[in-house]
């Protein structure tokens, strides 16, 4: 069966199809398509979850700082640093630096961390995942050895982008920090959640549109996931298989990016990463957080790997991996085309 996707009628009825066999046929041309640029690789990339402070109040997300119930931790420099060490001993080639939107990271906190990072392990990826800041912040980290960033977008439509966080947030600031990014340099990563609530197909649609108009090198797509004390909390988890035709079909729209099989899919699904392999996805972001502070970096309930050590999920992932007919691959995994 020929898979279609020229025209917006048409991206939309594969955003909705529950018909096996047209998302049979859609999930085996997204998997000829990253087998075209990618092969059968998935990249790793240690997820360093270094701060769940955050100055902001997202209504979907258990670190909103609305949340009196979390214990809030801030890694030292060392602590980061020796999570690299950790990871880099594992084979991983790309750090993840996560965290909240946390004020207490100023750029004069950054940089020091990040050319620390830089000069022990010059030839690694280091990416960061902190939200919105100036330009000039994003610059000063992209000189001090920062290389990728990611910042999803969450919703491309603003009406439903503001009815997922409160006024001070905005869609056009979201978009204003991704250029901004892609034009220092960075391989940017966007993103969005399946399933949020409010979330209509039109507003999935307007996603792919959106990524096809940014070009982004990464794209984290997952599913809603609701956590017990944000507003949120009682709303209904995003479908697995909508998720899974999301990643495929950004997938066929964005043929070279980067697409995370997320641990939010895992802790939707015991195989939702699986899933997303065979959907497209080529990329794994096991966890290199120190376990004490695990799961205090709960964005949702019932988050996966938050007992296990890193090797432990390192051996897992390429179980996983493996068992799908895929190849772990431990090398940076940068865009196709981008050297650095
Ligand atoms: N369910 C699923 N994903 C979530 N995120 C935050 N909260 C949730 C949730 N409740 C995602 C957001 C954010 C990323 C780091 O985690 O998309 O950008
Ligand atoms: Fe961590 Fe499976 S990826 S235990």
């Amino acid at each position: 069966m020929q898979v279609d996707i020229s025209t917006d009628a048409q991206l939309l009825h594969y955003i909705i199809t529950e018909d096996p066999a047209e998302m049979e046929a859609l999930f085996q041309a997204a998997r000829a398509t990253r087998e075209r640029y990618y092969g059968r690789k998935v990249y790793f990339r240690g997820l360093i979850e270094f701060t769940n402070y955050c100055k902001n109040d997202c209504y979907y997300c258990g670190i909103r700082r609305g949340n009196r119930n979390v214990a809030r931790y801030r890694l030292t420099p060392e602590e980061i640093l020796d999570c690299c060490r950790r990871g880099a001993a594992l084979g991983y080639q790309t750090f993840v630096l996560q965290g909240g939107e946390d004020p207490w990271f100023t750029d004069a906190r950054m940089v020091p961390i990040l050319s620390g990072i830089r000069r022990e392990f010059p030839d690694h990826a280091i990416t960061l995942s902190m939200g919105e800041r100036s330009r000039e912040s994003y610059a000063a980290l992209f000189d001090a050895g920062a290389n990728r960033y990611l910042l999803r977008h969450e919703t491309a439509d603003a009406a439903h982008y503001s009815r997922l966080h409160p006024p001070e947030m905005s869609l056009p600031a979201r978009m204003r920090c991704l250029r901004d990014l892609k034009e220092i340099g960075y391989q940017v990563g966007a993103g969005f959640m399946v399933g949020s609530p409010f979330q209509t197909p039109a507003h999935l649609l307007e996603d792919l549109r959106f990524l096809r108009r940014l070009q982004p090198h990464m794209v984290g797509i997952g599913p809603f996931l609701p956590q017990g004390d944000t507003p949120f909390g009682r709303e209904a988890a995003g479908p697995l298989a909508l998720t899974l035709r999301m990643i495929a079909l950004c997938r066929l729209l964005l043929p070279k990016a980067l697409l995370p099989a997320t641990t939010a899919l895992g802790t939707l699904s015991p195989l939702g990463r699986e899933r997303a392999l065979q959907a497209g996805a080529n990329v794994v972001m096991p966890n290199l957080s120190p376990l004490g502070v695990r799961a205090q970096y709960a964005l949702y309930d019932n988050k996966i790997c938050t007992g296990d050590e890193a090797a432990e999920c390192r051996a897992c992932m390429e179980r996983r991996i493996l068992s799908q007919g895929f190849v772990p691959d431990l090398s940076r995994g940068d865009y196709h085309g981008i050297s650095e």
